[in-house]
C-alpha cells in the first residue's frame, strides 16, 4: 500500500513538472495563444450580443470578463513586432514603452464589459454599453496593435 501511494506520488509529481514544463511557452506561442484568445473574446462578445436571455449574455460576458483579467500577462516583454523569436504579430513595441496607457486600455475595456453585464436584460442600455465596448476594442487596437501581419 505505502510503496504503492508512493509511485502515486512521484507520478503527480512527475506531472506537475510536465505542466511547469509545458508552461514555458516560445515568445511565438505566446502571441498565438493571446491572438486566439482576442479571436474568442470576439466569439464571447458575439454570443453576448445574440443570447436569447440576460443570463446567456451574462455567461460569455463572464468569460470575455476572465480572460481581460488574463491580458497584462499575456503581453510579456521581448513578444511583439520585431522581438526575437517572433514570427507574425502585430503587437506594438509602445505596449511596453507605454505600459501605463496600455494598462489603462485594459482597464477601458474591463469596464465596458463589466457595464455591459450590468446592462444584461436592459435592450437599450445593453445596445449602448456595446457600443463602448467596441470603442474600448478599437481604442487599444489603434493605439497598440500594427498593420496586419502578412
Ligand atoms: C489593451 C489593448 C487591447 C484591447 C482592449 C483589445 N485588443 Fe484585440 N488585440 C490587441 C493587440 C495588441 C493585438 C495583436 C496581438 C498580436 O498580434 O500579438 C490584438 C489582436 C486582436 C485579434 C486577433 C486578430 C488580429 O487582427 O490580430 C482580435 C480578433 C482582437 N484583437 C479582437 C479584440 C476585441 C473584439 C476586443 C474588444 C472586446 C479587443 N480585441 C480588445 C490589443 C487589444
Amino acid at each position: 500500500m505505502k510503496v504503492w501511494i508512493c509511485a502515486l506520488v512521484a507520478g503527480l509529481a512527475l506531472s506537475a513538472g510536465s505542466v511547469l514544463a509545458s508552461a514555458a511557452l516560445t515568445p511565438q506561442q505566446i502571441v498565438d495563444d493571446r491572438v486566439a484568445g482576442m479571436k474568442a473574446l470576439g466569439g464571447n462578445l458575439k454570443g453576448a450580443r445574440t443570447a436569447t436571455d440576460a443570463a446567456g449574455a451574462k455567461a460569455e460576458l463572464a468569460k470575455a470578463i476572465a480572460f481581460t483579467e488574463t491580458m497584462q500577462s499575456r503581453f510579456p516583454k521581448g513578444t511583439g513586432i520585431g522581438d526575437a523569436g517572433v514570427a507574425k504579430s502585430r503587437a506594438l513595441q509602445d505596449i511596453w514603452t507605454k505600459p501605463d496607457q496600455f494598462k489603462s486600455a485594459i482597464e477601458a475595456l474591463s469596464s465596458a464589459l463589466k457595464a455591459a453585464d450590468a446592462a444584461a436584460g436592459d435592450q437599450a442600455k445593453f445596445d449602448a454599453a456595446f457600443g463602448a465596448l467596441g470603442k474600448s476594442c478599437k481604442g487599444c487596437h489603434d493605439q497598440f496593435r500594427g498593420p496586419e501581419a502578412p
